[in-house]
């Protein structure tokens, strides 16, 4: 294990992005129900096959907006509509096939159309890689070669149990992610923004401002650890990943005006040592990532570097018994991981109890994922 980057050489930069309240948990609930029952009335007012063709044919749609982002469309249009002769000329595209594409989204509502000019909508800006909000790098990852590849097996991880990634590399996610530099972008892009989402709720479900130190095992270019440490000012933190994924690491801390309270260190997480005898230690979608049978050794060796009052918090999906919960990240995992699933707080509690854990508590978040708070038994 090795300090990618020492804390004594970082300067101390005044927080420049400040972490947005999180919205109420109540709220959101609600929102999401009506949300869900407009949906259902929509489904129910429709002939029921042409609804279904609606529904297989967001595959089509998926693969024409990753297509928009990974041409550098979506950034052109970020500037404002544009002419497609313009754009396909500028951008190096065949333009004929350039306006069927922006002609079918257009169409579909998706973008603006006035003769030949199209633009970005409400919906589609997040397109854009200058947008703050950006979800760029979420529409190329999730609509990339290498999950249309595994998904096309889902029938074959359904007839056999095992998952498909055999079938697409030998290795590991993260091995092949390290040879093949656009798609590490995409993948660690797109986990930058999906905890981007979640981080403000998270970052206060947990009274980490409690503790002295926080460590954040896999926690990728830091995203979610800079918003702990921006939110609670007393607490320190050491962010653990990859040495290829904590090198990105440094502007999203400078950002947040954290560099100086974090040591960020190239490590593994899995097979590795871990910083010893901190306060609390983090993992966000980790754990999914595992069969209990993979998962329990990782766990019993963060168990062994932590103190009798350390505190683990896992950040997951949590199954609930009925009703809504990310379901297609279960089957994600089930088909792009080895073994990995989404857990019941009951599946939480047994594995963790392997690994010489109590769960404490579950804590649901406004976002997707809860924590789950365990102690060393
Ligand atoms: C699903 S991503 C989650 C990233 C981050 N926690 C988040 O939620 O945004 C899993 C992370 O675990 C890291 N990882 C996987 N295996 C690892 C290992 N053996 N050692 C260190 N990090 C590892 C990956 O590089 C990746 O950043």
């Amino acid at each position: 294990m090795s300090n990618a980057l020492a804390p004594a050489a970082l300067t101390a930069p005044a927080a420049l992005t400040t972490v947005p309240k999180a919205p109420p948990l109540g709220a959101v609930r609600f929102g999401q129900r009506v949300q869900r029952a407009v949906q259902a009335l929509v489904n129910r007012m429709g002939p029921p096959q042409f609804v279904l063709m609606d529904l297989v044919a967001q595959r089509w749609r998926a693969d024409a907006l990753g297509a928009l982002v990974r041409l550098g469309v979506a950034d052109a249009l970020g500037d404002g509509p544009k002419d497609v002769d313009s754009l396909a000329k500028s951008l190096r595209l065949h333009a004929p096939s350039l306006y069927r594409v922006l002609r079918a989204l257009a169409r579909d509502g998706l973008l603006t159309e006035q003769d030949r000019r199209f633009g970005l909508t409400a919906v589609t800006e997040p397109l854009s890689r200058r947008h703050p909000s950006s979800m760029a790098n979420i529409v190329s990852e999730l609509s990339s070669a290498r999950n249309a590849h595994l998904w096309a097996r889902l029938g074959d991880v359904v007839r056999t149990g095992d998952g498909a990634w055999p079938s697409f590399a030998d290795g590991d996610l993260w091995s092949w992610l390290d040879a093949h530099p656009e798609e590490h972008a995409a993948f660690h892009g797109a986990m930058r923004e999906l905890t981007r989402e979640g981080a403000p709720a998270y970052a206060r479900a947990f009274d980490f401002g409690a503790h002295g130190s926080v460590a954040d095992l896999g926690g990728g270019t830091g995203y979610l650890l800079a918003a702990i440490l921006a939110v609670h000012p007393k607490v320190r933190g050491v962010l653990v990943d990859e040495a290829s994924v904590v090198a990105g690491a440094g502007p999203v801390l400078a950002e947040f005006g954290v560099r100086d309270r974090c040591e960020v260190v190239a490590g593994d997480v899995v097979g590795g040592d871990v910083p010893r005898g901190l306060d609390v230690y983090v993992a966000k979608n980790l754990a999914h990532g595992f069969s209990d049978e993979r998962l329990t050794p990782v766990l019993a060796r963060w168990r062994a570097a932590m103190r009798p009052d350390s505190t683990l918090v896992l950040i997951d999906v949590v199954v609930p018994p009925a009703g809504p919960y990310l379901g297609f990240l279960d089957l994600q995992m089930m088909i792009a991981s080895n073994g990995g699933l989404e857990r019941t707080p009951e599946q939480f509690e047994a594995v963790l109890g392997k690994a010489g854990f109590r769960l404490e508590r579950v804590v649901p978040t406004p976002g997707p994922m809860s924590l789950i708070v365990a102690r060393p038994a």
